[in-house]
C-alpha cells in the first residue's frame, strides 16, 4: 500500500519565527508528519509521501522551491507549483486550487506503477484536489477535517463569506470522501453530523497518536521566558497554550484565575497565546484577544502572578510543558468549544494533568487518558474550582500525572497507523461481501464484554473469523456505529459484515460501495415513535437522569438509573400516557427507550428475512440486559460465562448455551457447540493470492500486540464517572473491564 497525504496550507518544516511567517495551522502539520512517519514504519506500507504547495519567497530561502525533500524514515515531501509562486495564507490559497490540482495529477501520472493506492486529504481544500484525482485516476481518498467551520459559526454566532465558502467546501468533502477520519467522538457524531451531506457509515473515529515527549528537554528556556513576569517561580504553574482567537476564551481564563479564591496565592498562570506586536490593534481578532488578556491582568491586578510573553520560539513549548510538569502544575484548555484538543495530548506526554473545556473533543480525550477533568468554562466557579482542586490535592494530581504517562504511551502513533491501515485496506481492496450473498451461518454477537474483555480471546476470535468463509458476522450493540467501530478496532476485532447498532435501532450493512444505512428499517421503526413526547413525559421523573446528548439517537432515548424499579416506573408512565415503546435496562444502570418494533432481536429477524436465512442458521451471543430479547428469540443462543444477572432467567432455556468460558472464548465455545464449527484458530483455506493480502489477522494481531503491551499495565487513574450524579458509565478500553 502506498499512501499520499495532501495538505496545502503551511510550510512543513516551518521556518524560524524571525521570518515573520506565523502559520495558522494549529498542530495539524505535526499530526500529518507524525502520521506519515508512523505509517512508513509498517511493513504493509510501501511508501508515504506528503504533497503540498511549492512556493518561492525571498524571506524563506530556497527550501520551499525544491520539489522533493526527504523527511527521513521513508517519508518524502513533494512540493507542487500552483499558478502563483508566492507563499500564501490559508484563504488566499483557494484560487490556486485548480492549478495545484493539475500539477498534482500530472505528477501522480508520472509515477507510473508507483502511484499511491490511497490519498489522505487534510482540510477541505485538499479534499477538492482529492476529488479531482479520484475522478481522473480512480484513487480513493480519506478526508480529515481537523477543525470544522460549522462549529466555529455556531459558537461565535458570526459568519462571513469566507467562512460560508469553507463550510460549503467541507460539505462537499464530507459528501464525497470514501472515508472520513475524525479524531474524537464529538467530531464523529456531533460536529460532522451537522452537515446535511454527512453519512455516519463513512465516518471513523481514530484518535491521533501521542508522540513521546521531547527527550532531554529541560525547563531552562521556559524559566527564562516567564521569569520577568512572576514573583515566585516556585509556585505550581497553570499553563495554557493556544492561538489568540476568540473561541479559545483566554481572557476568561484570567478572570477565572482571579475570581477563584486562593488560586493566585497557590499558583502562577502562564498564557502562551501566539506572538503579538502592538497591543490594541482592534482590527484583527488576535489584536482583540491580546488586548483582552492584558486588560484582564490589569483589571484584577495580577502583576507578578500571570505571565503572558510577547514572543516565544517553537522550542520553548517543550520547555514550558517540562516546567509545568516539574512545578507540580497543570495544563488548562478553557475554549468555548474545542474541535479536538491536540495540546491535551502533548500535555499528557509530559505527564501533565489537565483541566479542559467540557465542550467538544476534550471530553473524549480525558475519558481515554484519565489525566484530568473537564468542566464548563462558562461556569467560572466550577472551572476555577476544578483547577484549584487538582492543584491542591497532591494525591489526585500525582495519579492524574501517572495516568497521563501510562496512557499516552498506549495511544501512540503506531496504533494510529494500524487503525488507519484497517480503514485503508477496506477502501483499496473492496471487502469480500459478495461472496457472502448466501451465507451458510450467521453470528449476531454483542460487542462489549461479549467479544471484548480479554485481548487474547478477542485475537482468537479474529483468527476464527478469518478462517470461516461461509459465516455472516454481525454485531448487535448498544453503541452507535462510530463507537462500535472504534471499540472493535481497539480490541483488534474484525470488521463485521453488518452492524446492528444503538440497541437494535439502526442497521448498517456492507455493500459494494462500503457500508450502507438500512433506511427501510428506519421507516419501519418510525411508525408510532414519538421521542419528543417521551422526553417531555420523563423530564421530571426522579428515578432517571438523561444520558449525554451524544448518546441520544433518532430511535433511542437513553437515561441512567440507579434503582431497579425504574424500568417498571417508566413503563407505567409511558403506558398511562398511551405512548408505545420498549424500555430496556442493562447492567442495572443504562435505560434505553426504543420504538416498539426495534431491538436487537427485531433487527436480527429483519436481517435474516432479507438474507433468506432460516432461524436455524442464526447464532446469537451476549452478556447483558440489552441482549436479552436477542438471546431469547434466537434458536441458538450463547451466554458468555461473565454475563450479568439480568440474563439469569435465560440460562436454562433449551435454545441457550451457557459457555464455561468468559468473553470471546465463550462465544467461540458456543459457536462450536451450535454449529460444530472448529473454533480453534486455523489457516485461511486456499484463499486466492489477492485475498491472502486482504485485511487479515496479521494486522489485527499487530494491533492487539500494540494494545496488549500496555493493557497489562496498571489501570492508571481509572475512575468511574458519575454523569449528572447518576450511575457510573461503563468503563472502557483494553485492559479494563467493559461493563456492557
Ligand atoms: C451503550 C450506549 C448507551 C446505552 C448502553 C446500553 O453504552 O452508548 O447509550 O444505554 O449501551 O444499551
Ligand atoms: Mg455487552
Amino acid at each position: 500500500m502506498r499512501i499520499s497525504h495532501i495538505a496545502l496550507g503551511g510550510c512543513f518544516r516551518a521556518p524560524p519565527v524571525e521570518y515573520g511567517i506565523t502559520e495558522d495551522t494549529g498542530g495539524h502539520i505535526a499530526y500529518i508528519m507524525d502520521a506519515a512517519h508512523a505509517q512508513a514504519q509498517l511493513s504493509q506500507i510501501r511508501g508515504v509521501e506528503i504533497l503540498t504547495r511549492r512556493f518561492s519567497d525571498p524571506r524563506l530561502g530556497s527550501r520551499y522551491e525544491q520539489m522533493h525533500e526527504d523527511l527521513g524514515h521513508g517519508v518524502r515531501l513533494t512540493r507542487i507549483w500552483s499558478e502563483d509562486h508566492r507563499y500564501l495564507e490559508k484563504d488566499a490559497l483557494i484560487p490556486q486550487l485548480p492549478s495545484f490540482t493539475e500539477g498534482v495529477i500530472s505528477y501522480l501520472e508520472s509515477l507510473g506503477d508507483k502511484r499511491p493506492d490511497l490519498i489522505h486529504a487534510h482540510f477541505a481544500d485538499a479534499a477538492e484536489v482529492a476529488i479531482a484525482i479520484r475522478e481522473r485516476l480512480g484513487i480513493p481518498f480519506i478526508y480529515t477535517a481537523h477543525s470544522l467551520a460549522i462549529d466555529k459559526r455556531e459558537v461565535t454566532g458570526q459568519t462571513n463569506p469566507s467562512l460560508e465558502a469553507r463550510i460549503e467546501r467541507e460539505g462537499r468533502a464530507i459528501a464525497e470522501a470514501d472515508a472520513i477520519i475524525a479524531s474524537s467522538r464529538d467530531e464523529a457524531e456531533r460536529q460532522l453530523m451537522c452537515y446535511p451531506s454527512a453519512r455516519q457509515e463513512r465516518i471513523h473515529r481514530v484518535m491521533p497518536g501521542i508522540g513521546p515527549c521531547e527527550k532531554g528537554c529541560d525547563s531552562r528556556r521556559a524559566r527564562k521566558l516567564l521569569q520577568p513576569f512572576l514573583r515566585d517561580m516556585d509556585k505550581p504553574l497553570i499553563l495554557t497554550i493556544a492561538r489568540p482567537v476568540a473561541k479559545k476564551n483566554l481572557p476568561a481564563l484570567v478572570d477565572i484565575y482571579a475570581e477563584t479564591p486562593g488560586l493566585r496565592e497557590k499558583a502562577n498562570l502562564a498564557v502562551i497565546a501566539g506572538l503579538r506586536d502592538e497591543i490594541g490593534d482592534e482590527t484583527t481578532e488576535s489584536g482583540r484577544v491580546h488586548r483582552g488578556l492584558v486588560e484582564a491582568v490589569d483589571r484584577h491586578n495580577l502583576y507578578g502572578c500571570v505571565a503572558y510573553p510577547k514572543k516565544h520560539e517553537p522550542e520553548d513549548i517543550a520547555s514550558l510543558y517540562t516546567l509545568a510538569s516539574e512545578a507540580r502544575g497543570i495544563f488548562v484548555n478553557p475554549a468555548l468549544t474545542e474541535p479536538f484538543g491536540l495540546t491535551l495530548l502533548e500535555a499528557a506526554s509530559y505527564g501533565l494533568p489537565v483541566v479542559a473545556t467540557a465542550h467538544g473533543g476534550p471530553v473524549d480525550i480525558v475519558d481515554l487518558l484519565h489525566h484530568g477533568v473537564c468542566a464548563d468554562p462558562g461556569d467560572h466557579k466550577a472551572f476555577g474550582g476544578a483547577i484549584l482542586e487538582l492543584i491542591d490535592d497532591d494525591q489526585r494530581r500525582a495519579e492524574a500525572a501517572q495516568a497521563a504517562r501510562t496512557n499516552s504511551a498506549r495511544w501512540n502513533w503506531k496504533r494510529y497507523a494500524l487503525e488507519h491501515l484497517r480503514i485503508a485496506n477496506r477502501l483499496v481492496r473492496r471487502p469480500r461481501v459478495l461472496r457472502l450473498a448466501t451465507p451458510e451461518m450467521a453470528l449476531f454477537s454483542d460487542i462489549d464484554n461479549t467479544l471484548t474483555g480479554n485481548l487474547r480471546a478477542s485475537a482468537r476470535f479474529a483468527d476464527w473469523r478469518y478462517g470461516q468463509r461461509g459465516w455472516l458476522f454481525a454485531v448487535a450493540t448498544g453503541r452507535s456505529l462510530p463507537e462500535a467501530r472504534f471499540t472493535l478496532s481497539r480490541w483488534g476485532l474484525p470488521e463485521p459484515d453488518l452492524f446492528i447498532s444503538s440497541v437494535g435501532s439502526e442497521i448498517y450493512r456492507s455493500s459494494e460501495e462500503g457500508l450502507v444505512f438500512d433506511s427501510d428499517y428506519a421507516d419501519h421503526l418510525s411508525q408510532g415513535w414519538e421521542p419528543d413526547r417521551i422526553r417531555e413525559l420523563l423530564r421530571d421523573c426522579p428515578v432517571i437522569v438523561p444520558q449525554a446528548d451524544i448518546e441520544q439517537r433518532r430511535f433511542k432515548v437513553s437515561y441512567y438509573t440507579l434503582t431497579e424499579g425504574a424500568r417498571q416506573q417508566v413503563c407505567r408512565l409511558l403506558s398511562e400516557a398511551g405512548l408505545k415503546a420498549r424500555v430496556i435496562l442493562s447492567h442495572g444502570n443504562f435505560l434505553d427507550i426504543l420504538p416498539e418494533r426495534a431491538g436487537k432481536a427485531a433487527a436480527m429477524r429483519w436481517v435474516a428475512e432479507r438474507r433468506t436465512l432460516q432461524m436455524a442458521q442464526c447464532v446469537a451471543a451476549g452478556d447483558s440486559g440489552n441482549d436479552s430479547d436477542l438471546l431469547e428469540s434466537c434458536h441458538r443462543s450463547i451466554i458468555v460465562r461473565n454475563h450479568s444477572a439480568e440474563l439469569d432467567h435465560l440460562v436454562d432455556l433449551p435454545n441457550v448455551y451457557r459457555s464455561s468460558k468468559p468473553f470471546a472464548d465463550g462465544v467461540l465455545e458456543g459457536v462450536e457447540r451450535w454449529a460444530g464449527a472448529r473454533a480453534t484458530p486455523r489457516r485461511m483455506p486456499q484463499a486466492p493470492a489477492s485475498e491472502k493480502a486482504a485485511p487479515g489477522s496479521k494486522l489485527e494481531r499487530e494491533l492487539v500486540d500494540a494494545l496488549s503491551a500496555v493493557a497489562a499495565a496498571p489501570e492508571a487513574g481509572a475512575k468511574p464517572k458519575t454523569p449528572g450524579g447518576a450511575a457510573p458509565k461503563a468503563a472502557e478500553g483494553p485492559g479494563r473491564r467493559d461493563l456492557h
